[in-house]
């Protein structure tokens, strides 16, 4: 971490790289919005990994949306991106995914890989209009026996 991203500004919301101290933030809104969130803790480890990459998008102080993934090789795998409801629809999670991509290829990824939950049609349309593709289902991926869509986008 540690490299700088551009400032975004767009009705007070800015992107910036993830603190220690919005770590709680993230965590919480995890806990808000996944039926299976990340803990405090499992983002406290991710974050210290010098290929874990967490984005967020601040608007007066508090965290309104992120998106955070990790680099092994080619791939950068993503650990979960999400907005808080009242920040929705405003192409946070847009600007997010694309700094994130931009970031990733600096990198030295060539690729995301994702896992979005069967039901979640609200992410897949998002990815599919940045241009990610569904590349297979992983039945029972997740804790609550939901299947994955395992999601795919090749860095530009
Ligand atoms: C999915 C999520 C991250 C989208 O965040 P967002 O900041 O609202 O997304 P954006 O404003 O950038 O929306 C981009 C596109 O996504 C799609 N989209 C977003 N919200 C939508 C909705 N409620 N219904 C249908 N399409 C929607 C649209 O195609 C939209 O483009 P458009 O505004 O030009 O129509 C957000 O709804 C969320 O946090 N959901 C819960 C957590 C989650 O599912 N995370 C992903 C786990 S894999």
């Amino acid at each position: 971490m540690g490299h700088s991203v551009p400032s975004c500004p767009q009705d007070g919301y800015r992107i910036a790289d993830a603190g220690w101290s919005d770590l709680a933030s993230v965590a919480s809104l995890e806990a808000d919005v996944f039926p299976e969130p990340a803990s405090l803790t499992l983002w406290r480890n991710h974050w210290s990994q010098r290929n874990t990459h967490l984005l967020v998008v601040r608007r007066a102080e508090q965290v309104a949306a992120f998106f955070g993934f990790e680099i092994h090789g080619p791939v950068a795998h993503v650990l979960g991106n999400a907005t808080r409801p009242q920040d929705r629809q405003r192409g946070l999670a847009t600007m997010l995914l694309r700094v994130g991509a931009s970031r990733a290829r600096n990198a030295g990824a060539q690729w995301f890989l994702g896992e979005v939950r069967a039901s979640n049609h609200v992410q897949r349309k998002l990815l599919q209009g940045l241009g990610w593709r569904v590349i297979g289902r992983c039945p029972h991926f997740f804790g609550n026996g939901e299947d994955a869509d395992i999601v795919w986008f090749l860095l530009p």
